[in-house]
């Protein structure tokens, strides 16, 4: 724990009284002087906190950021969001960022996140839209000990954990569209991005970005139609922190059921939340489009479509139209 979230715990403990500069100083092992530099930073980052010479300090209200102890406070994980969180007002991409670090030795638990990018990614060299404090936008470093060939099972994971935390978070009813499009009422409110470091066969890292569009109301023309956002589908605003506890939340639980029992569990809550097993669809994969029926997903989470021949094709990356739940067009 920084100073800063000791700082932050002991104000929150104290929300309807007064902490007074002593605690603080005793707990914290500084001088009054020192307790009141970190106070002024945490003002400088939009807490409102009162200080009265005889009483002390009162927390009145914290920013609606998603700074590292926003986002730690009433957070039960063990390893998710108790590692480093690297937080940043602006970046280019936290995808970009992360790699960076986990090129660099990160561990397996580090978070990246911004409050805005200048040159987030999607999938296919798409960018993703990100405008300030107005969606989640956040990548994480895992070192998972997986094969090379077996590494796009990360998509579907990620996928399982955002799509599952979006709907306990807000009601909503959540589909993903294979592999990687988080859908609500058939438009895109979220998007994971997958990238892997390796060494040989091996994954040496993989990062996962989550994108999220949280208090967006309005989207660019070329999004117009085809984007949405919790705000838009609830006419309410939500704790994007919240939201986040509840993303790491899922990640620790669905990440160890995939260490201990493999990918089973884990594909029987994607197929549900896909439904793609058994549909007609036409796909854009490797620079050929082509038609067929989705016959099933493999171990690693890769579509298996069978054409009019009975030629079976296994699908890895690529752009799907499928007739799912929540759009009327395919
Ligand atoms: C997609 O749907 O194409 C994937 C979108 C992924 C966006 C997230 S936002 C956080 C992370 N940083 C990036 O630059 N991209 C991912």
């Amino acid at each position: 724990m920084t100073v800063r979230d000791v700082i932050l715990e002991i104000l929150k403990a104290h929300q309807d009284d007064w902490a007074s500069g002593e605690e603080l100083s005793v707990r914290l092992k500084m001088s009054r002087a020192a307790v009141w530099k970190h106070i002024a930073k945490l003002r400088n980052d939009g807490y409102e906190i009162e200080a009265s010479t005889r009483k002390g300090y009162q927390l009145k209200s914290a920013p609606s950021l998603l700074l590292p102890a926003e986002i730690r406070d009433g957070l039960k994980t063990s390893v998710w969001g108790k590692r480093d969180i690297v937080y940043h007002p602006e970046t280019a991409s936290t995808n970009t960022d992360a790699k960076v670090l986990a090129t660099q030795g990160a561990p397996e638990g580090t978070i990246i996140i911004a409050e805005r990018q200048t040159r987030g990614r999607g999938r296919l060299g798409r960018t993703w839209f990100s405008p300030r404090s107005q969606g989640i936008y956040i990548s994480f470093i895992i070192r998972p000990r997986l094969s090379l060939q077996a590494a796009p099972i990360l998509t579907p994971l990620a996928a399982v954990v955002a799509a599952e935390a979006l709907a306990e978070e807000t009601g909503l009813e959540v589909f993903l569209k294979w592999p990687n499009d988080i859908m609500v009422s058939g438009k895109k409110i979220g998007g994971i991005l997958t990238e892997i470091g390796s060494e040989m066969d091996r994954v040496d890292f993989a990062v996962v970005g989550l994108g999220l569009n949280v208090h967006i109301w309005g989207f660019p023309d070329d999004l117009e139609g085809k984007a949405t956002s919790i705000a838009l589908e609830t006419s309410r605003r939500i704790s994007r922190a919240g939201l986040v506890r509840g993303c790491l939340g899922k990640l620790e639980t669905v990440y160890e059921q995939q260490k201990r029992s493999g990918s089973g569990p884990l594909l029987t809550r994607y197929k549900k939340l896909t439904a793609v097993v058994g549909k007609e669809a036409t796909l854009d994969s490797g620079g050929h489009r082509f038609s067929g029926r989705v016959c099933d997903l493999d171990e690693h989470g890769a579509l298996l479509v069978e054409d009019g021949e009975g030629k079976t094709t296994r699908v890895v990356s690529g752009d799907i139209n499928y007739p799912f739940r929540g759009t009327a067009d395919p």
